[in-house]
């Protein structure tokens, strides 16, 4: 008599029954065709299976919590914090020292940067990966790393890490063995005897890092190929043409979901699917893929979500949310870059008018089971991505005002308050990208420089601005390690030699606990934007009309220094203002209620907002949440 299920079992069983549709048909269209598709078919579900087995019981418990709760990441209480671990606090076990302050903050989400074993010497920080399944040395062991994970965990916090799938390192075993000539390996990545192929592509590629690694294949005369390599040398892209690319990939997810991972960071997904005569990016068949790992971890291990790191226009960007015939299947996070770059191009112009074009026209009011990252500033560059079209439509020449974005964030443009540095300086196309932190481009590091208190003031005021917006406009906003503390540039980076060439090392400063440990007494910059971004988390987390699911709507105020959003609440909305200038500017009372906010109750402030003369008046970088 055959052995009934054990409740285990079963729950499997109905997950893959569940998710069956969003799996299968992405993988008969991916790799249907092949011989071997039977094959792999049941290699991956034998593969999931044991993944579900392996996963620890409590895990398997936040799973279910997570099944009952689908929204759970949607909720104004979630705040990110990411860091480099060696940065922040030395090494793993540094964590636990400092999650008393990331409390204090309010932070419920943390992104440790890279944090598997990287290859030797310059890394690319972490991204070129030698071992999935092994902690990076220099910060510990996979034993800390779990007992990380459950440190969080006790504090309500989720763990976010770096899933690089693009590529590998060149030293990864599977690069190894495909260096030595091994065909199986060969086939993992994408390697031509000739350079005849890799020239056609690149007459559509573009290059992703012109200035240190131009081109998208290297030749190794010893090993008698050309190997794409869209990123560095020694990042060797993946083929994910091949299933067991995908078979490899998807067992790296389980081994990482069930050391209590909860979120998967898929870095540079764009890349993943490759098409002559196209920029390789953002093929249909991406998303295809990554509904179809999405599909895994719901089977596998349903507590994981995906945010997905793609840094594209707006119309590109979206389906990465799951778009389409994708709609809520795919990632359940992606960067809102289009809003970083908008909150920096309006701050430089004092004008928002391209910002609430881009953002009213581009994006869709809701997002079926996702929803945006937001930040002001991350560990990588600022690419201007303002399209021609775009900038047309208010009237402003796109190479123009590209430029003028990189020059006045360079710190050159007469009159600016920012100090940065450019990244990736490419004369053919004219794109100058830009790195710093966020208080130097905000104004702090010159003003301070220049003892111009009045100056520092205002660096003051656009940082928390930023802040405020990010944490109210939809999606987990994720704070880059030191911006709460208004750390300014590091130029450190220019004597390690593995860094020397990459100015985003510029903007990856050392966490500073002296700052950190002044943050309740002082009276310095640094100390008020802790103070008042931890108030801004607070009152984020305190008002409902900020749950991720919400629908945002991008209004304009009739003023262009004013950006102004509404967030659709059933039970009760808000009106988001944000001036984006150093001088006061009104908005119109009747306006404001017309659109709802009769209270004219500020929720960050908590205080009522008295018209005056029919206008709302708003200070310099003045950001209110009005109910
Ligand atoms: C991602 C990372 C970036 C890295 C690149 C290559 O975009 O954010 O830092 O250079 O991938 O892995
Ligand atoms: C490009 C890529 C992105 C990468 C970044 C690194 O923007 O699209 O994936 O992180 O370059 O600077």
């Amino acid at each position: 008599m055959a052995k009934p299920p054990s409740a285990d079992d079963e729950i499997f069983d109905l997950r893959l029954a569940r998710s069956a549709p969003d799996l299968f048909p992405m993988l008969e269209a991916l790799y249907g065709a092949r011989p071997d598709y039977p094959a792999f078919r049941d290699r991956l579900v034998k593969a999931l299976r044991k993944g579900w087995a392996d996963r620890p019981q409590g895990l398997k418990r936040l799973d279910l919590l997570r099944d009952l709760e689908p929204d759970w990441f949607q909720r104004p209480g979630m705040t990110g914090y990411v860091f480099y671990i060696d940065r922040f606090n030395g090494s793993l076990r540094g964590i636990l020292d400092k999650l008393d302050y990331l409390q204090d903050l309010g932070i419920t989400y943390v992104h440790l940067m890279p944090c598997l074993k990287p290859r030797p010497g310059d890394s690319d920080g972490g991204y070129s990966v030698m071992d999935y399944r092994r902690i990076n040395p220099a910060f510990g062991t996979m034993e800390d790393f779990e007992t990380v994970a459950q440190a969080l965990r006790e504090r309500g916090m989720s763990l976010c890490v770096d899933l690089v799938l693009n590529h590998t390192a060149k030293e990864h075993a599977w690069a190894r063995k495909a260096a030595q000539g091994d065909p199986k390996y060969q086939d993992y990545y994408l390697m031509f005897d000739t350079p005849d192929t890799p020239r056609l592509y690149e007459q559509t590629l573009v290059e992703v890092f012109p200035d240190n690694a131009p081109g998208n294949f290297t030749h190794y005369p010893e090993i008698g190929k050309w190997v794409w390599t869209t990123f560095n040398e020694h990042q060797w892209d993946l083929n994910w043409a091949n299933p067991a690319v995908f078979l490899e990939i998807v067992e790296v997810m389980l081994f990482l979901a069930n050391k209590g991972v909860d979120v998967l960071r898929l870095d540079a997904v764009a890349f993943m699917w490759k098409r002559l005569g196209t920029r390789c990016q953002s093929e249909p068949e991406v998303h295809m893929l990554l509904q179809a790992l999405r599909a895994c971890s719901r089977i596998a291990s349903a507590a994981v979500i995906h945010l997905e790191e793609a840094i594209v226009a707006p119309a590109e960007m979206l389906p990465y949310l799951g778009r389409g015939r994708h709609d809520g299947k795919e990632g359940n996070l992606a960067y809102h870059n289009s809003l970083m770059v908008q909150f920096w191009s309006a701050l430089a112009t004092r004008d928002t008018r391209l910002m609430t074009h881009v953002l009213a026209t581009h994006f869709p009011d809701r997002l079926t089971n996702a929803t945006y990252a937001t930040y002001i500033r991350c560990h990588d560059d600022i690419g201007w991505a303002v399209t021609d079209q775009d900038a047309a439509a208010v009237g402003v020449s796109g190479h123009g005002h590209r430029g003028f974005l990189s020059e006045f964030y360079e710190g050159s443009f007469p009159g600016t308050f920012a100090k940065g540095a450019l990244f990736q300086v490419n004369p053919l196309t004219g794109d100058k990208r830009i790195s710093g932190s966020c208080a130097s481009l905000a104004g702090l590091e010159r003003a301070l420089a220049e003892g111009d208190a009045a100056g520092a003031e205002m660096a003051v005021q656009r940082i928390l601005m930023g802040h405020a917006l990010i944490a109210a406009f939809g999606g987990i906003p994720l704070i880059y390690m030191g911006d709460e503390l208004a750390l300014p540039n590091d130029h450190g980076y220019l004597d390690d030699p593995h860094h020397a060439h990459d100015s985003r090392w510029v903007h990856r400063p050392r966490m500073d606990w002296a700052l950190a440990e002044a943050r309740h007494a002082a009276d310095t910059p640094s100390a008020r934007v802790f103070r008042g971004v931890k108030e801004i988390l607070a009152q984020r987390a305190a008002t409902p009309a900020l749950h991720g699911a919400v629908p945002l709507r991008v209004v304009s105020a009739g003023n262009d220094a004013v950006f102004a959003f509404q967030r659709l609440a059933p039970t009760g909305g808000l009106l988001g203002l944000f001036n984006f200038t150093e001088h006061w500017q009104e908005v119109g009372e009747a306006w404001v209620r017309a659109l709802g906010a009769t209270a004219l109750h500020d929720a960050l402030s908590d205080a009522r907002v008295d018209p005056h003369q029919g206008q709302i008046v708003l200070p310099p970088y003045a950001r209110v949440w009005l109910t």
